[in-house]
C-alpha cells in the first residue's frame, strides 16, 4: 500500500502546537521551517548542507520552474526531487503569488494570470489547472492551490473581490489536482486583515476540503503588528487536525510569533537570502558582517552555535571573504542563518512537547534584547 499523507498533532502548548506530517518521502516535524529553493537550488548550498542544518523539507516555485528549464524537461529527467538531488519532501507554490511580483504586463481573468516572463519575455498562462499540472510534472509532494492577493492596505471590496476569485481558483485546483495518494494538496486561505473575509474564506476552503491549510496574503507590506492581529484569529478558523501554513514568513521574531498563534510551517528566502548580504540571524539579533568592528575579531560569528562556519572561522575572517567578494562567504552564512533557524524551530518542538513555551519565548526575546556584545 502507497504510505498516506497524515498529520498527527502531538502537543499543544497554549496555541501552539507540535506534531509530525508524515509523507511518502519522510517526516516533517512541526513547526517547521521550510528552506526556499526557488529554482530548483537553495543558493550556496549543497542539498546535503541544507539537510545537516536539520530542514525535513524544501520550498520550490511553481513560477521559476516553469519558465526555466520548464516542468516537462524536469519530469523527463526524473522529477525535481532527482533533478535537484533532495529525496525528502518538497512542498511547492503555485505561482500566482509569484507572477503578481515578478512577472511583466501580468493579465488577471477569471480564467486565470497571463503574463511576460521577466527572464527573456516570452508569454505564458497560468491557470488552476494548468499550475496543478505542472506541480504534478514536478514531482511535489505538498501542492499548493493557484490563487493570488492584494499588497496591503486595500480596500474591503478589492481583498474581497481576490479572496472570492482564489477560492474559485481553490475549487477548481481541488477539482484539477483529483486524488493522488501520497501528494497533499494545501488551500490558501486570504482575506487580507479583515475578520469577516478571514472567516469567509475559511468556511469556502473547508467546504471543499484540503490536506492542509495556508494562511496567505501577509507579509505583503502590512507591518509585524496588523500580521500579528490577523494570526490571532485566522489560523483558528481552519481545521485543528490538519497544518496550517504561512507562508512567506518571516524574521525569526515573526516565526516565533506565528508559531505561538497556531501556525505549524513557515517558509522564507531571509534566511539564504541574508547570508549572501552579509546579514547572519544570531541569538542576539543580526550581526552585519561587513561593519568594521569585526576586522580583526578572533571570536566566532555565534559562540553557541555548532554549525561550520562559527565552530571552524572567526567573524575576521567572515568579514573578509565578505569584503572580498569570496564566494565561501554566501556559502558559510547561508549555512550558519539556515542552521540558526532549524535550531530556533527545534527550541520552540521541544519547548510545546514539555509544555514551556511561554518560558521559552520569554529567554528568546531577553537574548535578543542585551544585542550582540
Ligand atoms: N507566498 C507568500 N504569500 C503567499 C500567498 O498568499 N499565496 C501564495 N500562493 N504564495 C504566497
Ligand atoms: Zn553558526
Amino acid at each position: 500500500m502507497t504510505p498516506r499523507f497524515s498529520f498527527s498533532l502531538h502537543m499543544t502548548d497554549g496555541k501552539a502546537r507540535s506534531g509530525i506530517i508524515s509523507t511518502p518521502r519522510g517526516e516533517i516535524r512541526t513547526p517547521a521551517f521550510m528552506p526556499v529553493g526557488t529554482a530548483a537550488t537553495v543558493k550556496a548550498m549543497m542539498p546535503e548542507s541544507v539537510r545537516a542544518t536539520g530542514a525535513d523539507v524544501l520550498l520550490g516555485n511553481t513560477y521559476h520552474l516553469m519558465l526555466r528549464p520548464t516542468a516537462e524537461r524536469i519530469d523527463r529527467l526524473g522529477g525535481l526531487h532527482k533533478f535537484m538531488n533532495w529525496e525528502r519532501p518538497i512542498l511547492t507554490d503555485s505561482g500566482g503569488f509569484q507572477v503578481m511580483s515578478l512577472a511583466e504586463l501580468r493579465k488577471l481573468t477569471e480564467e486565470g494570470v497571463s503574463f511576460r516572463s521577466h527572464i527573456d519575455g516570452s508569454k505564458h498562462m497560468l491557470t488552476p489547472e494548468r499550475s496543478m499540472e505542472i506541480q504534478r510534472l514536478l514531482g511535489s509532494d505538498i501542492v499548493m492551490c493557484f490563487d493570488e492577493c492584494p499588497a496591503l492596505p486595500a480596500s474591503h471590496e478589492r481583498i474581497a473581490e481576490s479572496m472570492r476569485l482564489s477560492m474559485r481558483w481553490a475549487a477548481r485546483s481541488r477539482d484539477a489536482f483529483g486524488d493522488r495518494p501520497g501528494h497533499a494538496l494545501f488551500g490558501i486561505q486570504q482575506g487580507g486583515d479583515e475578520e469577516d473575509l478571514r472567516g469567509e474564506s475559511a468556511e469556502a476552503l473547508r467546504a471543499i476540503g484540503f490536506d492542509g491549510y495556508a494562511v496567505g496574503g501577509l507579509a505583503v507590506g502590512e507591518g509585524q503588528e496588523v500580521m500579528f492581529q490577523v494570526l490571532d484569529y485566522a489560523p483558528d478558523m481552519l481545521p485543528a487536525d490538519k497544518p496550517r501554513y504561512l507562508m512567506g514568513v518571516g524574521k525569526p521574531d515573526d516565526i516565533v510569533g506565528a508559531v505561538k498563534r497556531g501556525i505549524d510551517m513557515m517558509d522564507c528566502v531571509l534566511p539564504s537570502r541574508s547570508g549572501r548580504t552579509g546579514q547572519a540571524f544570531t541569538r542576539r539579533g543580526v550581526v552585519n558582517i561587513k561593519n568594521a568592528r569585526h576586522q580583526e575579531d578572533p571570536r566566532p560569528l555565534d559562540e553557541g552555535c555548532s554549525c561550520p562556519a562559527c565552530r571552524n572561522y572567526s567573524r575576521a575572517y567572515l568579514h573578509h571573504v565578505f569584503r572580498a567578494q569570496e564566494i565561501i562567504s554566501s556559502m558559510l552564512l547561508t549555512w550558519h542563518n539556515l542552521h540558526y533557524y532549524q535550531e530556533l524551530m527545534q527550541g520552540m518542538r521541544e519547548a510545546i512537547a514539555e509544555g514551556r513555551f511561554a518560558a521559552w519565548e520569554s529567554t528568546f526575546h531577553a537574548e535578543r534584547a542585551r544585542g550582540d556584545i
